[in-house]
C-alpha cells in the first residue's frame, strides 16, 4: 500500500509541504463542528499524532461519517499543509476506511487507568502511553547492542532450554513432553523417559554458558528472555524477563564496575537524545522529575559502598525496618530502597556481600567471608544489576559447590572452564524491564512488556 509515514512527513517537512501525501493509521480522536472535523490520527512510527482537517463541503457526508470513529483504520489523500497550531496538518481529498471498529471498542476515552489496560494488552499498544513504553524498549534494545558492538562484545545466543540451574535456586520452569508417571520408581527413572532423557527446565540465566563463551571469545554478551518460577507477586518481578548479561575476559570486579556504569549512562544517554518526546511525555504521566533525574544520572559519579558498610548505616539510620538487619541478612528491597533514596540519593553500587547470601561462581575474597560481588541499586527500584568477578580457581570454585551440596558432576564443562587456562573474568546481569522501568518511570513491571508473564497471570 503506497503511503508516506507521518514520521518521515514530519522529518522531512519542507520536502513534503503543500504537496499530495497519502498516510495510513487509527484514530485516535475526532471532533465535529458545523463546517469542519478534525481527525487526530496515528500511524505508530510517530509519537505525535497528524491532523487531519475535512472540508464538510468538499466531501460527501458518507464518506466522512464512517472515518469519524475512535480506533478505526484509515487511508488518507490530502495536502500536507501548515497550521498555527500543530506546525503541520493534512488537508483531506479522500478517506478509506480500511477497518471500521464498532461501539465496543474499548478505547473510547482519552484516558484509561493501567490497571484497566492490563486487562486488554492486545489493545493497550494503540494508546500513547504505552506506544510510549514499547518505543522507549526498542531504542534502549538497539542501545544495548550498540554499546556492546561498539566496544568489542561478541553477541551469543545461550539456551533457552537447559538443564543446569545457574543460580542454584531451585526456582526453574520444568520442560517436558510426558505426563507424570506414577509408576516411575524415582526421579531419575522418571527424568530418563523424557524428551531430553534428562531433567530439563527454561533458563534463569544465560551466564555459565557466557562464561564458556566469553573464555575463548574475550568478551560476550548475551540479550535474551530468562525465567524464574518465583512466587514474588510485586511491581518488580515478572516470571519472563529478558536479560543483559556481559561476560569479560581479563577483568576484575573493579574493571566490571566501571564498566557497568559506562554501559548504563551510554544506554540512558542513547534514549535521552533519540525519544525526547516519549520522555517528556512520562516526565509528566509517570514519574514527575523524570529528565532531571536522568540528567543527574548522567552527569554524576554513582555511590559506592561495601555490604559491611552500608549494613551499619541501616542499623544506624534510626529506621524501623520490617526486616531486622545483621551482619549477614540479605538485603530486602527496603534496605535497598533506604540505601539507594535517602541516604546516597542516587544510583549505588553495594559490594562484597557475604558469601553466604550470594552464588557459588563469585570470588571468594580473602577474608574468607565475603564475595567480589556488587548489586546496582536505583531509586524507586531497587537492585538493576547483579554482578560479581568470577572464582577462576578451580579448588575455590568446587569447594563452594560442595558447600552447596551441588552435584559437581553435572557441571564438569563448567569446571573444565577453570582447569584449562583460567584467567579472572566477572560479569554483570542487567534486568532490561527494571532499566526500562527506571528510564521511563513506569511503575509496574507489568507496562513494561507486551504480554506479561506474573505468578497467576498468563
Ligand atoms: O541478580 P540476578 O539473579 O543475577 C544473575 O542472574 C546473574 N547470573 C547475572 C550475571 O552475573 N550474569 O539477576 C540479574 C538481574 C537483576 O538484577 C534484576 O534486574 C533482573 O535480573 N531480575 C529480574 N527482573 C524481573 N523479574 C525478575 N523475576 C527478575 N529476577 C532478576
Ligand atoms: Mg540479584
Amino acid at each position: 500500500m503506497k503511503h508516506t509515514d507521518v514520521k518521515e512527513l514530519f522529518a522531512s517537512s519542507e520536502k513534503y509541504l503543500n504537496t499530495e501525501v497519502t498516510v495510513c493509521g487509527w484514530v485516535r480522536t475526532w471532533r465535529d463542528s458545523k463546517s469542519i472535523a478534525f481527525i487526530e490520527l496515528n500511524d505508530g512510527t510517530s509519537f505525535k499524532n497528524l491532523q487531519l482537517i475535512i472540508e464538510k463541503g468538499s466531501l460527501a457526508e458518507n464518506e466522512i461519517k464512517p472515518a469519524l470513529v475512535v480506533g478505526a483504520a484509515l487511508c488518507v489523500k490530502g495536502n500536507f499543509i501548515p497550521s498555527e497550531r500543530n506546525g503541520y496538518e493534512m488537508s483531506v481529498k479522500s478517506i478509506t476506511v480500511l477497518g471500521e471498529c464498532p461501539q465496543d471498542y474499548p478505547l473510547q476515552k482519552k484516558h484509561h487507568t493501567l490497571e484497566f489496560l492490563r486487562t486488554i494488552p492486545h489493545l493497550r499498544p494503540r494508546t500513547k502511553y504505552f506506544e510510549a513504553v514499547f518505543a522507549v524498549r526498542s531504542r534502549l534494545s538497539y542501545a544495548i547492542h550498540k554499546y556492546f558492538q561498539e566496544h568489542g562484545y561478541k553477541y551469543v545466543h545461550t539456551p533457552i532450554i537447559t538443564g543446569s540451574d545457574c543460580e542454584g535456586a531451585g526456582e526453574m520452569f520444568r520442560v517436558t513432553t510426558q505426563p507424570w508417571n506414577a509408576a516411575a520408581k524415582n526421579e531419575n527413572e522418571y527424568y530418563s523417559a523424557d524428551f531430553f532423557a534428562a531433567k530439563a527446565g527454561l533458563t534463569v540465566s544465560g551466564q555459565l554458558e557466557g562464561e564458556v563463551a566469553a573464555t575463548g571469545l574475550g568478551r560476550i554478551y548475551t540479550f535474551g528472555p530468562t525465567f524464574r518460577a518465583e512466587h514474588s507477586n510485586t511491581t518488580r518481578h515478572a516470571a519472563e524477563f529478558w536479560q543483559i548479561e556481559p561476560e569479560v575476559c581479563f577483568a576484575d570486579l573493579h574493571d566490571i564496575i566501571e564498566i557497568a556504569e559506562e554501559f548504563i549512562k551510554f544506554i540512558i544517554s542513547d534514549v535521552v537524545s533519540n525519544c525526547p518526546d516519549e520522555l517528556a511525555y512520562f516526565n509528566e504521566r509517570a514519574e514527575k522529575g523524570l529528565l532531571d533525574k536522568l540528567n543527574g544520572v548522567l552527569t554524576s559519579e554513582f555511590g559506592k559502598i561495601t555490604y559491611t558498610d552500608a549494613v551499619e548505616v541501616l542499623k544506624n539510620s534510626g529506621k524501623e525496618f520490617k526486616y531486622p538487619v545483621y551482619w549477614g541478612c540479605d538485603l530486602q528491597t527496603e534496605h535497598e530502597r533506604y540505601l539507594t533514596e535517602e541516604y546516597f540519593k542516587k544510583p549505588l553500587f553495594v559490594t562484597d556481600y557475604p558469601a553466604d547470601i550470594k552464588a557459588f561462581y563469585m570470588k571468594q575474597n580473602p577474608d574468607g567471608k565475603t564475595v567480589a560481588a556488587t548489586d546496582l541499586l536505583v531509586p524507586g527500584i531497587g537492585e538493576i544489576i547483579g554482578c560479581s568477578e568470577r572464582e577462576a580457581d578451580s579448588e575455590k570454585l568446587k569447594s563452594a559447590m560442595l558447600k552447596r551440596n551441588m552435584p559437581l558432576e553435572s557441571y564438569v564443562e563448567y569446571l573444565d572452564t577453570r582447569k584449562y587456562g583460567t584467567v579472572p573474568h566477572s560479569g554483570f546481569g542487567l534486568g532490561m524491564e527494571r532499566i526500562l522501568m527506571y528510564i521511563t518511570g513506569v511503575q509496574n513491571i507489568r507496562d513494561t512488556l507486551l504480554y506479561p508473564r506474573t505468578v497467576g497471570s498468563l
